[in-house]
């Protein structure tokens, strides 16, 4: 909250404008349809690949309102896939990739860390080779971007701020997956000059997101009545960003942002789990008509999660001075947003924690 008086300033530094081509890996997933929506629409003129798997985390539902748009297409390929990689490049010819596909939960991670190598290192490996051997003939007006997290910094004490120099201290597998691809990225940058830039952002929420998170799994326990398992002692901060918000500042990363820079991305906007978990309990309260206080009953302490990083916090000054990005919601706002499509959208809700949610929620809570 503090940094956010120094956010003044812009200074453009590149922006293409022409029609392009752009392969968004991991479109059909939270952040990626967000990602996928805001590029189909705001730029009709360009031809967006949605690149997804399929994974329990991808659902093309989320792109149901745009999935006739002229403009959108979608293939369903895995990272790891190479041969299916280098046919989704010959038929597009992209100009640009925005790299979102990953597993991406920390509790996945520690129970299956081969399966963030593959798909986080390996595949993004992958996927830098197809683009390197794509264009190889001309590197002109391309650009591949790798979507990263602030988890690579490690845990903050209680003050300070993670900046672009902070070194990388990643604790979890995934972190240290995502620290990896982060390092093969800047690699082919510096070894082969592939047009590449990164951003690593602090923790989002929104519409879509999958129910195995904090902020989800509490709206979608409070909704049917079940613990709110808050782990160790719940004073974990996170640094939390509304994922439209996330999505624009990809588009100004995408468009303006300096070959071979990275930018963290944060929305000022620090909670300590369990401040998070009672300010939801009292607007879920007020949402579904029950006494004040019924949803905070429902508060459970359990068993910390292993290599729990105590504090994230971003420092966003330099995504603010260069390219004019800041957060555009409250969190307050961003949240009351969120309960409201949770509650419109029961159905969504229903079909993600069908089949393999559950056996996941069974091994992750009632072990
Ligand atoms: P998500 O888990 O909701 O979605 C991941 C998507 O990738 C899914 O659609 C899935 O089907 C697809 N995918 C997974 N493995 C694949 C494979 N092998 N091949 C092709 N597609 C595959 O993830 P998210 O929360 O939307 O995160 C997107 C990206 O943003 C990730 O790279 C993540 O590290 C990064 N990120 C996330 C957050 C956050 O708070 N969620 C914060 C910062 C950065
Ligand atoms: P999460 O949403 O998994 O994001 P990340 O681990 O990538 O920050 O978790 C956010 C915080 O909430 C983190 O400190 C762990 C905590 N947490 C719980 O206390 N209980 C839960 O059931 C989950 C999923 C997370």
């Amino acid at each position: 909250m503090g940094l956010a008086k120094h956010l003044t300033g812009t200074v453009k530094i590149h922006f293409n404008t022409m029609a392009q081509t752009i392969i968004i890996t991991g479109g059909a997933g939270f952040i990626g349809s967000h990602v996928v929506r805001l590029f189909v629409t705001r730029y009709p003129e360009y031809r967006i690949i949605n690149l997804d798997a399929l994974t329990y985390a991808g659902n093309l539902e989320n792109l149901r309102d745009i999935d006739q748009l002229p403009n959108y297409h979608f293939e369903k390929v895995n990272i790891l896939d190479t041969a299916a990689l280098e046919m989704v490049f010959s038929k597009w010819n992209p100009d640009g990739v925005i790299h979102l596909a990953a597993e991406s939960h920390v509790d996945r991670s520690i129970n299956s860390p081969l399966d963030f190598v593959y798909t986080n290192v390996i595949g993004t490996v992958n996927l830098l080779n197809t683009a390197k051997h794509h264009w190889k003939n001309n590197l002109e007006g391309k650009r591949f971007y790798h979507v990263s997290t602030d988890e690579v910094y490690g845990a903050l004490g209680d003050t300070g701020f993670f900046t672009e120099e902070t070194r990388y201290d990643p604790h979890s597998p995934y972190s240290a997956s995502k620290a990896a691809s982060d390092h093969f990225v800047r690699a082919y940058h510096d070894t082969y000059q592939l047009p590449v830039v990164i951003s690593n952002c602090s923790n989002n929420y929104g519409p879509n997101h999958f129910p195995e998170k904090l902020i989800p799994l509490f709206i979608n326990n409070v909704i049917t009545g079940k613990p709110l398992p808050v782990y160790g002692d719940g004073l974990y901060t996170r640094d939390w960003l509304f994922v439209k918000d996330h999505a624009t500042a990809i588009d100004k990363v995408f468009h303006e942002g300096k070959t071979g820079a990275t930018y963290n991305i944060g929305g000022f906007n620090e909670w300590k789990n369990i401040d998070l978990v009672k300010l939801l309990c009292r607007l879920m309260d007020e949402k579904l008509a029950r006494d004040t206080g019924s949803s905070e009953k429902l508060i459970t302490y359990v068993k910390d999660r292993p290599g729990h990083d105590r504090r994230y916090a971003i420092d966003a000054t330099k995504i603010n001075r260069e390219l004019g990005w800041k957060p555009s919601v409250t969190f307050e706002e961003g949240l009351s947003l969120t309960i409201d499509w949770y509650l419109q959208n029961t159905e969504w809700l229903t079909h993600v924690t069908s089949g393999e949610y559950q056996q996941y929620y069974d091994r992750q809570y009632h072990k």
